[in-house]
């Protein structure tokens, strides 16, 4: 077998697992409002993961506390996602990790570490893949600027489809993007319904298509294709290099509301616009399926801010917001929303280091304005 066919062998099993993908794809939605108990799993993860958890957990337990007592909410702890068990089994997510996931209806969790180089993938990618937790959700508001953005960012396909089992051959290396009809649509219609639901007149639609020809031409006809069924959604389309010099020019970038693309793009365009509200610890990030949810802030488990011992000095805001984006998830929207009125009053500075407050005195304050 020559490198060229063994080449292409890879391609055609790769090929035919995304068309198993495909076919697996069109699942029921669960209505977690409708259901007598809820289960919200808890996972501490790596890092500060832990420090802002125990505070998270204090937050939801106070706002959740009758629903607590009735067992129509039930918090569960979730254990094994840590970098030491992870690396100890030997992979990303272990099966019985996700089984104790799975036996919860959403969950929220710390940032988890991905180790540098080796093979060990991302656990937020394999959980989104997993739980085929397809719509990344992240709001961003700058209210003195008049901004208030809510990113629809595809989660399971694009660039991240395969992880790092791209192709080899001698002196050259390919990866793979894929776009799916169903996989653009389910993104698109979470995207205009969000609009529809929370009265914006506006959806972006950010891709490369002038380029990326066959993946992103496909998202943006599948886009325009939902589009048809909001006709008082105004709809626009963007490359992805002038959107992201777009976020930056204050005279057009509060015109921006619901703004859906592709997985890598939207990975990228998320940080520039938490970077603009105030730096990546203040937002939170929702991974919603039809079936599972997960909730996390959009940062990592910052190992640099434990080895300087300044852990106990983690922001809070961004775990507490996805934490407020939960409680909508399950239809506690009045919990979510006093969760989300004291965030915006408490004024209490978190800076990260011993000019702040710690991560308990800034959740001390917040709890006494719910
Ligand atoms: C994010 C992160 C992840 C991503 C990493 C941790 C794999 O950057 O959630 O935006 O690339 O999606
Ligand atoms: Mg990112």
């Amino acid at each position: 077998m020559t490198e060229l066919d063994r080449a292409c062998a890879q391609f055609r099993t790769l090929l035919e697992e995304q068309q198993q993908r495909l076919a697996a794809m069109d699942t029921e939605r669960v209505d977690l409002t409708k259901k007598p108990t809820v289960t919200v799993g808890l996972a501490g993860g790596d890092g500060i993961g832990p420090i802002l958890m125990e505070q998270a957990e204090r937050v939801l337990r106070h706002l959740l506390q009758a629903e607590l007592a009735t067992g129509a909410v039930v918090l569960k702890p979730i254990t094994g996602l840590t970098i030491e068990n992870r690396l100890a089994e030997g992979c990303s997510v272990p099966p019985s990790v996700l089984n104790e996931i799975r036996a919860c209806d959403v969950f929220l969790k710390g940032p988890t570490t991905t180790p540098m180089g080796g093979t060990m993938e991302s656990a937020n990618v394999t959980l989104r893949r997993e739980l085929d937790l397809y719509a990344n959700v992240r709001p961003v508001a700058i209210p003195e600027e008049g901004i208030d953005w809510v990113f629809f960012r595809e989660n399971t396909e694009g660039e991240y489809v395969l992880g790092s089992r791209g192709v080899e051959l001698d002196g050259m290396a390919v990866d793979f993007k894929v776009t799916t009809d169903s996989g653009t649509r389910r993104i698109a219609r979470a995207a205009f319904e969000h609009a529809v639901q929370n009265g914006k007149t506006r959806v972006s639609i950010v891709t490369k298509a002038n380029i990326m020809k066959k993946t992103d031409g496909k998202f943006t006809a599948i886009c325009h294709e939902v589009a048809r069924d909001y006709p008082g959604i105004e709809v626009d389309d963007w490359y992805i290099d002038i959107m992201t010099a777009n976020l930056v020019d204050p005279r057009i970038r509060n015109r921006f509301q619901v703004v859906l693309l592709p997985n890598l793009y939207g990975d990228i365009l998320t940080d520039e616009a938490a970077q603009l509200r105030g730096g990546v610890g203040t937002s939170g990030s929702a991974n919603a399926g039809d079936r599972y949810a997960m909730f996390e802030a959009i940062h990592g488990s910052a190992p640099r801010m434990i080895e300087a011992g300044l852990g106990d000095y983690a922001d809070p805001r961004s775990i507490l917001r996805a934490a407020a984006m939960l409680l909508r998830h399950i239809g506690r929207t009045a919990a979510a929303a006093q969760l989300e009125q004291a965030l915006d009053a408490c004024t209490v500075t978190v800076t990260g280091d011993t000019n702040g407050a710690t991560c308990a005195a800034y959740t001390d304050a917040l709890l006494k304005l719910l």
